[in-house]
C-alpha cells in the first residue's frame, strides 16, 4: 500500500491479529477482547492497517466507518471514519509511522465515502493530541470520565479526502 523507507503500510490479515494485540497490550491502557479485533477486521478490512518492518509488525490502526450526525457540519448526516485504536511500538516512534498509518486510513475511509474522521483521546495524551492536530484534527467535544480510570477524553475530528 505504501512504503516509507524500510516500513510498509498494508492491510491487516487475520494472522497479524496476535501481533496487533501484543502491541496494544504493550502501548495502551485500553484493551479489547480478541474477538473484538477479529470482528473489526471482518467488518472493516479496508481500514485496519499495519506497519511492518522486515517482517515484524511495529504498528497498527483499527477503524470503523459509521453513519450518523456530522461533527463538522451542523445537523447534517455523514459517513464518518472512527479511529478506534492506533499505536506504534515504543522503539519505532517518532519516525512518521503513526502519521503514515493515519493518513493511509483516511484515504481508505474516503474511498468508502467517509467525508470526516473522528476519534477519542485521553486529555493527558499530549503526544497523540499534537500528532492529530498536525493532521488537521480539531477538538469537537469532551467526554468526562470516559475511561475506566475516570480520565476524560477529547473528541477530535477532521475532514478526510481520497
Ligand atoms: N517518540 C514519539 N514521538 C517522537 C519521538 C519519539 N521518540 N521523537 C520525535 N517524536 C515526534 C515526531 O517527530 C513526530 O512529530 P513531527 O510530526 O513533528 O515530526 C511525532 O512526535 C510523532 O509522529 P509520528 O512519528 O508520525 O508518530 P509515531 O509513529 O511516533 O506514533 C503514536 C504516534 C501512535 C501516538 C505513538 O506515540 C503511540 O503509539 N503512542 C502510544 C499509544 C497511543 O497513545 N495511541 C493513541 C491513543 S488515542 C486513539 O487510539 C484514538
Ligand atoms: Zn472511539
Amino acid at each position: 500500500m505504501a512504503r516509507l523507507g524500510e516500513y510498509e503500510i498494508r492491510r491487516c490479515e487475520k494472522e497479524d491479529i496476535p501481533s496487533v494485540i501484543e502491541i496494544n497490550l504493550k502501548t495502551l491502557p485500553e484493551h479489547y477482547s480478541d474477538y473484538f479485533y477479529y470482528e473489526i477486521l471482518a467488518d472493516h478490512p479496508e481500514t485496519f492497517l499495519v506497519a511492518e518492518l522486515r517482517g515484524v509488525l511495529v504498528g497498527y490502526i483499527m477503524c470503523r466507518v459509521e453513519y450518523g450526525f456530522s461533527q463538522v457540519k451542523r445537523l447534517a448526516l455523514a459517513r464518518k471514519g472512527h479511529v478506534v485504536s492506533v499505536a506504534v511500538d515504543d522503539e519505532h516512534r517518532g519516525k512518521g509511522i503513526g502519521t503514515s498509518l493515519i493518513a493511509a486510513a483516511h484515504s481508505e475511509m474516503a474511498k468508502k465515502s467517509a467525508t470526516e474522521c473522528y476519534l477519542e483521546v485521553r486529555v493527558s495524551n499530549t503526544e497523540a493530541i499534537a500528532l492529530y492536530e498536525r493532521l488537521g484534527y480539531k477538538v469537537s467535544g469532551r467526554l468526562d470520565a470516559y475511561y475506566r480510570d475516570g480520565e476524560g477524553a477529547l473528541v477530535m475530528v477532521t475532514k478526510v479526502e481520497k
